[in-house]
C-alpha cells in the first residue's frame, strides 16, 4: 500500500514516532500537574494561609548565585551524569574535576555591587507582583543568608561581598519585600552540592549524578548528619528572618519512596513551632508538607483542584544567560490570565545579573504586564476558578463577590471588530449586564443560541478601544437554580 509516496512500512514508523513524541509530551504534562498526589495539610493555620496564597496570583522568583556569573544552567553542570544537558553551552569542559573546583571557587568573586533590594521590591510592587521567591540555596550549595552551618556564603570573609553592608543578601530582600507589602516565600534545595555529607569530596573525581555519592543505607551516620544541617539551616531562615510565608523546597528527587528519607516533615513540624502558618512546599513529595503543586515550565490543561503555581521562566533559563531571549510580553500576560482562570498562581522568574541587577529586556516586559494589570486586576487577584475556565480566545475568573469576568485575549494582529461573541453559555446563568472593566463602559449585549454562534454577543460601542493584550468584561450573571456557582 502506498498513500502519497509512502510506504505502508514508512507510514507506520512514522505514527510510532509520532505517537512516541506526544506520549513524551503527555510524560512532561503528567509529571507536572496529574502525577501528583495532593495531600490537604491538617493545620486550619496552613489551610487560611493557603487561601490568602490563592488570592496573590503573580510571584516573581529570582534564581540567583554562582552561576549567574557565568551565565551557564543553575548548578547542574556540576552533576557530571547531568553534563549532556547543563554543560552544554560551555564549551571549555574537558576536565571534570577542573570545572567543579573553578565552579566551587566563584564564591570568591560573587559580587552583586548593584544588587538594590530595596529598588527590586518596589519594582515588584509596581509591576502587580504580589510575592516574591529567592533562591536562598540552589543545588551547588552556595547560601546568600549568613547560615552559621557554612562558610559557604555571601557574608564569609572569602567572598568578596562579604564587606557590603547588605551581604546578607536574603534578609536585604526579605525586608525589602515585607516593607512594601510583598509575600515572601524562601527557594531552598534539599540537595547539597557542595556538602561533604552529600558528595563525599565535593564530588571531585567522582562522576556525580543528583544524589548522594555513597550508599545512605551502608552510611546512615553520615546521611544523619546532611538531614541535621539542612535542618539546621531551614530553621535559621525560619527563626532569624522575619515573617516567611512559603518555605518552598526544590529537589523533589530526595524523597522517603525512593529510599532517600530526609525527615522534612519533622522539619516543617519544627519550623511550625516558630511560624505556624508557613505554607511548606516540599515539590513532589506527595505527603501532607506538599501544601502547592508546582508544575515547572508549563500551564496544566484544566483547572486543578488545590493549591497550584506554575513557575516559568521570563526568558529560557532559571539563571541568568548573557544570550537569552525572552518571551513576548503578549504571551507573558496571556500566560498569566490562563494560569489564573484555572486557579492557580504564576511564579515568574527572572534571573538577575552578576551585578545584581534585573536585566532591561525583563523589566520592560515587567512594567507592561503591571500596566495591564493596574487597569484589569480586578479580575486576576483574589478571583476563583469560574463554572467555565476557557472557550477559544476566552479566559473567565470568578470574584469572590459572584461576579464573572470574562477575559478576551487579543492576538497579535487581530483585528477590533465592533460585534463580540462572548462565548458563555447561557445554561450557566442568565447575563444581566456587561461592563468593560479598564473603561467602565456599559455594553450593550443579546444572548444567540445559534448552532454557530452561541453565547452573549456583545455590541461594542463605537467609542470603545480595545486594549493590546487583553480586555476584561465583567459579566454580572444570575445564577440558574441548579446550576453550580
Ligand atoms: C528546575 C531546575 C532547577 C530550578 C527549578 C525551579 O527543576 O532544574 O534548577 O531551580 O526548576 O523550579
Amino acid at each position: 500500500m502506498v498513500i502519497k509516496g509512502k510506504t505502508y512500512a514508512q507510514l507506520m514508523a512514522l505514527l510510532c514516532l509520532t505517537s512516541i513524541a506526544c506520549s513524551l509530551n503527555a510524560q512532561h504534562v503528567v509529571h507536572a500537574t496529574r502525577n501528583d498526589k495532593y495531600v490537604a495539610p491538617k493545620s486550619k493555620a496552613v489551610q487560611e494561609r493557603l487561601e490568602w496564597f490563592r488570592d496573590q496570583k503573580l510571584c516573581l522568583m529570582m534564581h540567583f548565585g554562582l552561576y549567574s556569573i557565568w551565565g551557564i544552567t543553575e548548578s547542574w553542570p556540576l552533576s557530571t551524569r547531568d553534563a549532556f544537558w547543563a554543560r552544554s553551552d560551555i564549551e571549555w569542559v574537558r576536565d571534570d574535576a577542573e570545572f567543579k573546583r573553578q565552579y566551587y571557587a566563584l564564591n570568591k568573586c560573587f559580587n552583586p555591587v548593584r544588587f538594590n533590594a530595596k529598588e527590586i521590591a518596589k519594582t515588584a510592587k509596581r509591576c502587580g507582583f504580589k510575592y516574591v521567591a529567592f533562591t536562598t540555596k540552589h543545588h551547588d550549595g552556595f547560601c546568600l543568608w549568613d547560615t552559621k552551618c557554612t562558610d559557604y556564603k555571601t557574608t564569609s570573609p572569602e567572598c568578596p561581598y562579604s564587606t557590603n553592608p547588605n551581604a546578607d543578601i536574603v534578609k536585604n530582600l526579605f525586608d525589602a519585600c515585607r516593607a512594601e507589602g510583598l509575600g515572601i516565600s524562601a527557594y531552598f534545595s534539599k540537595a547539597d552540592f557542595h556538602h561533604t555529607d552529600f558528595w563525599e569530596g565535593f564530588g571531585i573525581g567522582t562522576a556525580t549524578s543528583r544524589y548522594p555519592t555513597y550508599d545512605i543505607a551502608k552510611q546512615p551516620e553520615k546521611w544523619a548528619r546532611f538531614c541535621e544541617f539542612t535542618k539546621k539551616q531551614i530553621l535559621e531562615l525560619v527563626a532569624d528572618y522575619g515573617p516567611i510565608d512559603i518555605l518552598w523546597l526544590d529537589g523533589g528527587w530526595l524523597k522517603k519512596e525512593r529510599g532517600h528519607d530526609m525527615g522534612i516533615g519533622q522539619m516543617i513540624d519544627a519550623a511550625r513551632e516558630i511560624q505556624p502558618n508557613l505554607i511548606s512546599v516540599d515539590r513532589m513529595a506527595n505527603t501532607a508538607y506538599m501544601d502547592v503543586r508546582t508544575p515547572e515550565q508549563t500551564v496544566p490543561d484544566e483547572p486543578l483542584d488545590c493549591p497550584w503555581e506554575s513557575c516559568i521562566t521570563i526568558s529560557e533559563s532559571w539563571g541568568y544567560h548573557y544570550d537569552d531571549s525572552y518571551k513576548p510580553v503578549r504571551q507573558l500576560i496571556h500566560m498569566l490570565i490562563d494560569v489564573v482562570a484555572k486557579g492557580g498562581n504564576l511564579a515568574l522568574n527572572v534571573g538577575p545579573m552578576p551585578d545584581g541587577r534585573l536585566p532591561h529586556p525583563a523589566l520592560e516586559r515587567m512594567e507592561k504586564m503591571g500596566k495591564w494589570l493596574a487597569k484589569n486586576g480586578e479580575a486576576i487577584y483574589g478571583t476563583r476558578v469560574a463554572s467555565v475556565a476557557s472557550v477559544r480566545s476566552w479566559r473567565f475568573t470568578k470574584g469572590k463577590d459572584g461576579r464573572l469576568f470574562g477575559i478576551r485575549l487579543w492576538s497579535e494582529g487581530e483585528r477590533g471588530f465592533k460585534h463580540m461573541l462572548l462565548n458563555f453559555e447561557e445554561k450557566h446563568g442568565e447575563v444581566k449586564r456587561v461592563v468593560h472593566l479598564a473603561s467602565g463602559t456599559d455594553i450593550p449585549f443579546k444572548v444567540t443560541i445559534g448552532d454557530y454562534e452561541r453565547g452573549v454577543m456583545l455590541d461594542l460601542p463605537h467609542e470603545f478601544s480595545r486594549d493590546e493584550f487583553a480586555d476584561v468584561f465583567v459579566v454580572e450573571v444570575e445564577q440558574k437554580k441548579g446550576t453550580l456557582p
